[in-house]
């Protein structure tokens, strides 16, 4: 079969890529679509103005809100002074936990297949503080301006308790087991303590992570109204058909009765998810009687949207004088709230990054009062990359070796805590590739050995890696017309990631049409499907959807065209889309267009919805995008400023859909990596647990200024396993690149620097 599919036509293989099955045909590219560099179809509407984002759509009698925030992590509200806020002009509802509506408890994100909660506290529903800044209350009124100033007149009493807000000192007092989806952060193979005591070299160090919070350029918004008993919502949202359920569940409707919809979004990376922001909007319109657009402030998503939480982790490495691992030992502590599930998983990557002889990894936690911690581009794999691949290139120096050839020395044949094959794992290659191109041999591997002028100049690389996942409930509709034209209905999300397009290249690609002839429908809780934007996994559970519906929609067009038409009797699996139409695959003489079987059938269109297999590739491969990320950088040795001068990401990610999305995910990943190492932390006040810098000019992110040229290539090496053979390129970017800065620091200035961000006191 394969063979006869060298031809033209893209074959519909059953089970082209379930466990054990056969590479997806659509891996060799018939019509072109695939891997091309096609621009993102959003594009022109963005730079015209026309995309609509959460905060933009209009509502007849539409009010605006402001929120305001406890002062205490914990306690009682005694009072709120409301009076002059009320009286203020233009003010509609003052809502605080003294009339707000009764409320279900929110169900937490993974509690749930369908829950989108990002903490699972009672939102306005008693006196209870339990971190600093929590929201208590809204003010509606007719301007934004008006409704911010009214909750600046708000005064608040409260009744404090002590609250645990001191990492440090919380750490003291013990941690327990942490666990991540159902499972502990456990792993143990052999004695890794034992080995580690007898090893022949051996390095052992803590690194620390500090708190990260969320800045999406797009401030967390929603414009909502509420019909009777049903409530629509405009929302900026990475979970439109989770968030629309959870909503249903705090109100207690029925799940048909709240509509979301989020056609664009202007960044989420894990934070685009229901908070209490929404809810708050949805209760004071409904006690309002009135549409309500509310437009979390800069300070307002640091004080409502959790982050990423802050980690201190040892890693403990042995090896035998040829560089073989002996033992790997990764442990540590987070933090987390008792009120989200989600203690940052540092030790993910370890699990299956070197095939050490021994291995021990472990996550405590401890909790805290404070904001519910939650999902951040690669969590765990991004912070825990950067201790892992910090104390290999210690382990390389110790050894005297190179890095490169230390990492590709301890390559695991399988999947060491699985003990699973790898369904494709090409991280020499990417090392190989990238060293060459980034031009690696002419590192020098003493430190500060390079100078130019007042600047230090040093290379460092580390491994990056990001599981695939592909989650199920991912049903898709797929409705082509007699005049040519197909469309897909799935309730999924573009983030500025290139969603849109690659969908419409892949259905595109399937079907034998030009792209021009698909349309690609998404952003609306009411289209089918369960399926997030997150863990990477989006493009793959849409493509498995888009293939499932491909195959039914081919079914039907065989029935309808039945014994009259060239293709008569052949079945499914005999038979190919090519230029608008079906083909056999042995034969492609035989062939009749699209229109002309609906034609025949005397029907305008066809429709069908499906849903792909379970995901069982990852219960039989071990699945993960992998990259080889070099950073070279240069330390001023007059002010201990570090700036980046090139990075170069090599990446394994099995087929590229679309290398111009593709590139930008990649770069936009490494830029947030670039970020992590050198400028981003959440500064808590340990006395109160309140966030002192919610804002752009006192949290930094990278600038253009800080940001060199980002040279990005790729395997392109299809995974069998994958639908289209693609794995994911949201988070890998962001993985190893905090090392691989740390480690050409180090190269630089023979400074090795443990605690992120590195800023340019450490390094004076
Ligand atoms: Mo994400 S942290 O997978 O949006």
């Amino acid at each position: 079969l394969m063979q006869g599919l060298m031809g033209k036509a893209v074959a519909l293989a059953p089970d082209s890529w379930v466990p054990g099955g056969h590479p997806d045909p659509l891996i060799r590219r018939q019509h072109g679509h695939i891997g091309k560099p096609v621009s993102r179809l959003d594009g022109p509407l963005k730079v015209a103005g026309q995309a609509r984002f959460a905060a933009e759509f209009p509502m007849d009698g539409m009010v605006y809100a402001a929120v305001f925030y406890s002062t205490i992590a914990k306690g009682r509200i005694v009072e709120i002074d409301a009076e002059a806020a009320r009286a203020a002009p233009g003010v509609v509802l003052v809502m605080t936990h003294e009339n707000a509506p009764k409320l279900k408890p929110t169900p937490i994100f993974l509690t749930d297949p369908k829950a989108a909660g990002g903490d699972g506290l009672p939102v306005l529903q008693d006196d209870r503080v339990h971190w600093n800044g929590q929201p208590i209350g809204v003010v509606l009124a007719r301007t934004q301006e008006e409704a911010d100033h009214a909750q600046s007149l708000i005064r608040v009493r409260y009744q404090a308790e002590e609250a645990a807000t001191d990492f440090d000192q919380v750490k003291q007092a013990g941690a327990r087991q942490a666990q991540f989806m159902g499972q502990p952060l456990h792993n143990e193979i052999g004695k890794a303590e034992q080995a580690f005591a007898e090893a022949e070299v051996k390095v052992e160090a803590t690194y620390v992570t500090p708190r990260h919070n969320h800045n999406p350029i797009e401030l967390h918004a929603v414009t909502l109204a509420w019909d009777g008993d049903s409530l629509r919502v405009h929302d900026a949202q990475q979970v439109v058909a989770h968030a629309a359920w959870t909503l249903a569940k705090v109100f207690d409707l029925k799940e048909d009765q709240v509509v979301v919809t989020s056609p664009f979004v202007g960044g989420g990376f894990g934070s685009k998810t229901l908070w209490q922001h929404q809810i708050l909007a949805a209760a004071a319109a409904r006690l309002a009687g009135v549409p309500v657009r509310l437009v979390l402030s800069r300070e307002g998503v640091y004080r409502t949207v959790g982050g990423r939480s802050m980690t201190e982790q040892r890693v403990a490495l042995g090896a035998d004088r040829s560089g073989k691992l002996k033992a790997l030992i990764h442990t540590g502590v987070t933090a987390k709230t008792s009120h989200n599930i989600m203690p940052e998983p540092f030790i993910l990557p370890t699990r299956s990054v070197y095939g050490a002889e021994t291995m021990l990894l472990d996550v405590q936690q401890v909790e805290l009062d404070m904001i519910g911690n939650t999902f951040m581009r690669a969590p765990g794999e991004a912070v825990g990359t950067f201790a892992l691949e910090v104390a290999m290139d210690e382990l390389a120096e110790a050894l005297g070796m190179d890095p490169i050839e230390l990492r590709l020395k301890n390559e695991p044949e399988k999947d060491p805590t699985q003990g699973l094959p790898f369904s494709s794992r090409e991280v020499e290659k990417a090392f190989r590739d990238g060293a060459e191109r980034f031009g690696w041999s002419r590192r020098d591997p003493r430190p500060r050995a390079r100078q130019e002028g007042e600047w230090l100049i040093g290379m460092g690389c580390a491994t990056g890696t990001c599981p695939y996942y592909r989650m199920p409930g991912g049903a898709a509709r797929l409705t082509l017309t007699r005049d040519g034209q197909a469309i897909v209905d799935v309730a999924v999300h573009e983030m500025g990631m290139g969603t849109a397009t690659v969908q419409t290249q892949v259905t595109a690609e399937r079907l034998g049409l030009p792209m021009d002839a698909v349309r690609f429908n998404y952003g609306d809780s009411t289209l089918p499907g369960l399926i997030m934007a997150g863990g990477s996994q989006q493009t793959a559970a849409i493509g498995a959807s888009v293939i499932a519906a491909h195959r039914t929609l081919v079914g039907e067009l065989l029935k309808l065209a039945g014994n009259d038409s060239p293709l008569a009797g052949l079945k499914a699996d005999e038979v190919a889309c090519r230029d608008g139409g079906l083909c056999g695959l042995e034969d492609e003489t035989r062939f009749e267009s699209y229109a002309s079987i609906l034609g025949r059938a005397q029907r305008k269109s066809v429709c069908v919805e499906a849903e792909p297999p379970q995901p069982m590739e990852t219960m039989h491969w071990s699945m993960h995008s992998h990259a080889a990320m070099f950073c070279e950088a240069a330390v001023n040795v007059v002010t201990g400023e570090p700036r980046i001068r090139r990075f170069l990401g090599s990446f394994d990610c099995g087929r590229i859909l679309n290398p111009k999305t593709a590139a930008s995910q990649f770069r936009g990943g490494v830029i947030m990596g670039l970020g992590l190492a050198l400028m981003e932390e959440t500064q808590v006040d340990p006395r109160n647990g309140r966030i002192m810098n919610p804002s752009l000019s006192e949290y930094h992110v990278p600038v253009h200024m800080d940001v060199p040229d980002i040279d990005v290539i790729w395997t392109d090496i299809p995974d069998p396993h994958a639908p289209m053979g693609a794995r994911g390129v949201g988070e890998i970017g962001i993985t190893g690149t905090g090392a691989a800065v740390a480690n050409a620091i180090y190269n630089a200035t023979g400074r090795r620097i443990r605690d992120l961000p590195i800023t340019l006191d450490k390094l004076l």
